[in-house]
């Protein structure tokens, strides 16, 4: 990959921060954004906008021809087997609030359990929690080991004949750990469970195909994976949807309405009530395009290259603790060094021009079975590279001596 070429699709990339060339470390909270899809919003609204699937004019075929090719260019992406299968939503919190309302309301009853796990983000574990408390389920957890890897036996034996749905994040927002999802959906299956994968932070590390995986249900966001905020994708096989009832009432999602009864619209639009955001959609497509354009394989080689670069060098710096140290792991990496509180840490490399996360990740739970409040976490993408990492290891060189 020509790393400089790809840097210079992303304008953002070449700024600065404090007097200081940005070093963006914060890809797993979002991505930054190729010129390419900046053009594709202002594409929309310079040349199609009118709203979509409503009017018959040339505006409106033509957003709306915008807004269905990106369906078919989402179902592609993830190699579902038909366009009703592709929802759009807000983003992957929305995506999951949407399967949960609508799966437990139809299908669980009091004393039913939905499994999760201990490394889920608070948007896998906030929609199943609100659905107990209405409805008196059990929300079950997996455990993890002391590397952050989820343990599949305890995982099989947290089954029960009460589980209605399992739902498990492909990756941790903050171990960085990769669960084995095919093997997951093959323990679910083999009870007759249905399962839901939060592919939020792996869609854009590494081909998910949901077809070959079989899963039930999958969702991811668009701002992760290189597109605009706002959008979100729900994957779920027909049979499930066309079972699922609606989610939200509104225009779009009817087939017909009467003050006595209304009948719903077809999949894929039952689910999506109101104007769709389809200059979002659009240029989530054309992130995707984007993505497919630098190949998934040669992304995953570089991340890869860069997560065991910046994990060797940051072990040599003394009192380092790499929170998740997975064997099967993507390019997040959580750590505290001594006693240095991570917000220091974090405030102190921002003033050098280095954009990280800290605090819990959105995963209190876990923290709390880890016995920390909080980690500093780099996440790396594609456009990243050693030099980076080598400003960042000054800088947290620096920071470490300050407080010795
Ligand atoms: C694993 C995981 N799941 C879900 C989400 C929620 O995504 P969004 O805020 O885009 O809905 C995130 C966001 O950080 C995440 O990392």
């Amino acid at each position: 990959m020509d790393i400089a070429k790809i840097r210079a699709d992303f304008p953002i990339l070449s700024r600065e921060v404090y007097g200081k060339p940005l070093v963006y470390f914060d890809n797993a909270a979002t991505s930054q954004k190729p010129q390419c899809v900046i053009d594709k919003i202002a594409e929309m609204y310079t040349t199609v906008n009118s709203n979509v699937h409503r009017g018959v004019h040339y505006l409106s075929q033509a957003a709306t021809d915008e807004h269905e090719a990106a369906r078919t260019t989402v179902q592609k992406f993830i190699n579902a087997f038909s366009p009703n299968e592709i929802v759009f939503t807000r983003g992957a919190t929305e995506s999951i609030n949407l399967v949960a309302s609508s799966f437990c309301h139809k299908f669980c009853k009091e004393g039913d359990e939905i499994l999760i796990t201990a490394m889920e983000h608070h948007s896998n574990i906030v929609p199943w929690q609100i659905q107990a408390e209405e409805l008196g389920l059990k929300l079950k957890v997996a455990p993890i080991n002391s590397e952050g890897e989820l343990i599949i036996d305890e995982f099989e034996k947290k089954i029960s004949a009460n589980t209605k749905l399992i739902a498990v994040t492909h990756i941790s927002n903050v171990l960085g750990t990769i669960n084995p999802i095919k093997k997951l959906i093959e323990i679910a299956h083999k009870y007759n469970v249905p399962i839901l994968i939060d592919a939020a932070q792996s869609v854009q590390h590494a081909k998910v195909d949901v077809q070959d995986l079989d899963c039930d249900f999958l969702v991811f966001s668009s701002h992760k994976v290189y597109g605009p905020t706002g959008v979100g994708v729900l994957y779920g096989k027909e049979k499930w949807l066309n079972e699922l009832p609606p989610y939200q009432g509104g225009g779009e999602m009817i087939s017909s309405v009467s003050f006595e009864k209304t009948t719903f619209n077809k999949l894929p639009f039952k689910f999506e009530a109101g104007t769709p955001d389809f200059v979002g959609t659009a240029a989530l497509a054309t992130a995707l395009d984007y993505v497919t354009s630098i190949g998934l394989e040669n992304i995953a080689r570089h991340e890869d290259e860069l997560l065991k670069y910046a994990t060797e060098k940051m072990l040599q710096i003394p009192g380092m603790r790499i929170i998740g140290t997975a064997k099967k792991k993507s390019s997040v990496i959580s750590f505290l060094v001594s006693d240095i509180h991570p917000y220091d840490m974090g405030t102190l490399l921002d003033k050098m021009g280095i954009a990280i996360r800290t605090g819990h990740h959105c995963a209190e739970p876990l923290m709390k079975e880890l016995g920390i409040d909080g980690t500093a976490r780099v996440s790396f993408a594609f456009y990243n590279t050693k030099e980076e990492i080598d400003l960042f290891l000054v800088g947290l060189k620096r920071i470490v001596s300050m407080f010795s």
